[in-house]
């Protein structure tokens, strides 16, 4: 499907902020369904936006509204919007500070696709009082191929909370988010027990990301014996810090979870060794220094995660890398 966009007023309004692997891929099935106001706040700007979706054999095409700078949102838009997708990478959210605070007004709301624990701590500093601040758990495999392009893999949904954390109310954020997807894929989903599918997410991150970046190796890498105790350690120490934070996760999980990731095909990558092929900053802090920050705050050792944590930390913070 190729179509202009024609942007309306009377549409809900909806911008996604860093439109890489993830805002591109909700950002391009949100403008297919025609439901919303879409607007793309990106850093590298592009004409076209393209979601080639391997899993549902389909390519979804579209010539976006594209803001590239956050000078321009009082002009393009009228602010302030109803819904922000967050999706840069959680070490950019400081980056992405003047999009927030040009975007957000009371009413709207603001949920963030990005992987860790600690979302709503760190975007709240950003956004206009009186904005909600909503976590997203994401589950779909999306690979950046270029500016405004993208491949779409695996999964292809959000879980979002089905209580607001703060206010203690039932917002039907993943109702209302998802029917501006017009489809029966449920790309939103509500999830009750918001804790446990936090660390659930976080321990599959700490898992695989950090061991194929500093390797340098595909997930085939988690077969290896040596390799497999370095990821069993740190998805017991995650593990034992998320049931402190209150997660219902049984003793298996952890296991279960590397047995899946080592059975993937060969040739499976992890988000953060792209990253460290392409020479980009790591999502390290949003990880592995969760869990040692949370461990801390509960008087549990967490030695392999800091390891990890500080060897990406210094992998990532070359002075010879872009950021
Ligand atoms: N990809 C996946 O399959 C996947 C799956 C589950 C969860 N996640 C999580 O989802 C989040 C997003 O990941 P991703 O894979 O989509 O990352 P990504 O492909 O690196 O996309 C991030 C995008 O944010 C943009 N950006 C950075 N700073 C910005 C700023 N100041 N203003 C506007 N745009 C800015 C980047 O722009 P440039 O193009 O200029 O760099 C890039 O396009 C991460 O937390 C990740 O861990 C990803």
């Amino acid at each position: 499907m190729t179509e202009e966009h024609a942007g309306s007023r009377t549409l809900p309004t909806v911008a996604v902020v860093g439109a890489g692997a993830i805002g591109a891929f909700f950002a391009g099935y949100l403008l297919a369904a025609g439901r919303a106001d879409v607007t793309l706040c990106v850093r590298t700007p592009f004409d076209e936006l393209v979601v080639e979706s391997e899993r549902w054999g389909e390519t979804v095409r579209f010539r976006p509204r594209v803001l590239a700078d956050p000078a321009q949102v009082a002009d393009a838009l009228a602010p302030p919007v109803d819904w922000v997708l967050l999706a840069t990478k959680a070490h950019q959210t400081a980056g992405a500070a003047g999009w927030l605070r040009a975007l957000t007004g009371s009413g709207t709301t603001v949920v963030v696709l990005q992987n860790g624990v600690e979302q709503v701590e760190l975007v709240r500093p950003y956004v206009a009082a009186g904005a909600r601040v909503v976590p997203g758990i994401v589950y779909s495999g999306v690979e950046p191929l270029g500016p405004g392009r993208v491949v779409h893999r695996t999964n292809g949904f959000v879980y979002v909370p089905a209580r607001d954390p703060d206010q203690g109310v039932v917002p039907e954020d993943a109702e209302r988010l998802d029917a501006l997807f017009a489809s029966d894929r449920a790309f939103v989903r509500p999830v009750a027990d918001l804790t446990t599918a936090l660390w659930k997410k976080l321990c599959a991150n700490v898992v695989a990301n950090g061991i194929t970046a500093l390797t340098e190796r595909r997930i085939e890498v988690l077969r290896r014996d040596d390799i497999r105790l370095v990821a069993s350690a740190l998805a017991e120490e995650c593990l034992a810090v998320g049931r402190a934070e209150g997660a219902s996760i049984d003793a298996a999980f952890g296991e279960a979870t590397i047995d899946r990731m080592a059975a993937m095909p060969d040739g499976a990558g992890s988000s953060m060794l792209f990253d460290r092929l392409a020479g980009r900053t790591l999502e390290h802090d949003a990880l592995y220094g969760a869990v040692t920050r949370a461990g801390r705050r509960h008087d549990i050792a967490t030695p392999v995660t800091d390891v990890v944590g500080a060897l990406l930390a210094a992998l990532s913070d070359r002075p010879d890398e872009v950021a």
